[in-house]
């Protein structure tokens, strides 16, 4: 059975892998996604891959973990419509039945992106479950998304993944093992390009593409898959090399575009990781 229709694969093709794209599913009904399947993993996956953080976050302010009590997280999912969190659970591949998924869903992305990118390679994914309202602020994935929205609304807003909202050494810093989170410019706000997901719709979001992500006025749940690519593995190998080719005097380059893959860099990265440089 396919859960993506087969017209919205045919734009995301064209479309992938630089711009946002809007497709349909038939994940809705999926029953490892209802409100009581999702309380059950939270408590199945190691703790450290469940996060819950506060609803009322601001753009450019911090999107903090609730653990303003000792609530059960499996209690804080089946009461999100009061809870006033947002709830992550982090790569569900580890339980079995949510990696099937995956894997189904994988198997009909594939063919979309394998002419561009190759296979999807390292995928993951991710569920999110959101109080009313909750706002996610403005940040960037280093991976390739799609998510789909199974229930309630999102206003899903996503930006060009460049200057000046991923600057080029916050974009480097993510790879040196620094945060995720953009700085927020009130400008920024007419120039999103928002997408208004309801159930059934899913977005496509390119590698590093900066976004935030408002939840409407019902509780909200989204799975993302997620994945790497080839080009988008040598853009990570060059942006970690970055900052010891430049302690040595030696020229960093830019953020290539694709499909230009920064190949004598991403070589560099691996060696120094062999030499233990890195
Ligand atoms: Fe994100």
């Amino acid at each position: 059975m396919s859960f993506l229709a087969p017209a919205s694969l045919g734009s995301f093709a064209d479309a992938y892998p630089l711009s946002p794209t809007m497709l349909r599913h038939s994940l809705m009904g999926q029953p490892l996604l209802s409100v009581e399947a999702l309380a059950k993993a939270a408590l199945e996956l190691p703790p450290e891959y469940v996060e819950r953080r506060i609803g009322n976050a601001a753009k450019g302010g911090e999107f903090k973990m609730d653990g303003s009590d000792d609530a059960n997280v499996a209690n804080v999912i089946r009461s999100i419509d009061t809870s006033g969190n947002w709830v992550m659970l982090r790569f569900v591949e580890q339980l079995p039945a949510y990696r099937e998924l995956l894997d189904r869903l994988m198997d009909q992305i594939g063919p979309a992106i394998a002419p561009s990118t190759g296979p999807g390679l390292t995928v993951r994914g991710f569920i999110f479950i959101s109080a009313p309202g909750t706002l996610t602020p403005f940040h960037f994935d280093c991976e390739y998304n799609m998510l789909f929205q199974i229930a309630g609304d999102k206003h899903f807003a996503t930006y060009h993944p460049g200057p000046p909202w991923l600057p080029f050494d916050r974009h480097e810093a993510y790879y040196g093992a620094g945060g995720n989170m953009l700085p927020w410019n009130d400008a920024y706000e007419a120039e999103a390009d928002v997408h208004h997901l309801q159930p059934g719709d899913a977005l496509f979001v390119p590698y590093a593409s900066p976004h935030w992500v408002k939840a409407g006025a019902e509780p909200s749940i989204s799975l993302s898959i997620t994945w790497q690519s080839q080009w988008s593995e040598a853009v990570g190998n060059a942006m970690h090399v970055n900052p010891l080719l430049r302690r040595w005097g030696l020229p960093t380059g830019n953020m290539p575009t694709w499909p230009k893959a920064p190949k004598w860099r991403s070589l560099s990265c691996r060696v120094a990781r062999k030499a233990r440089l890195l």
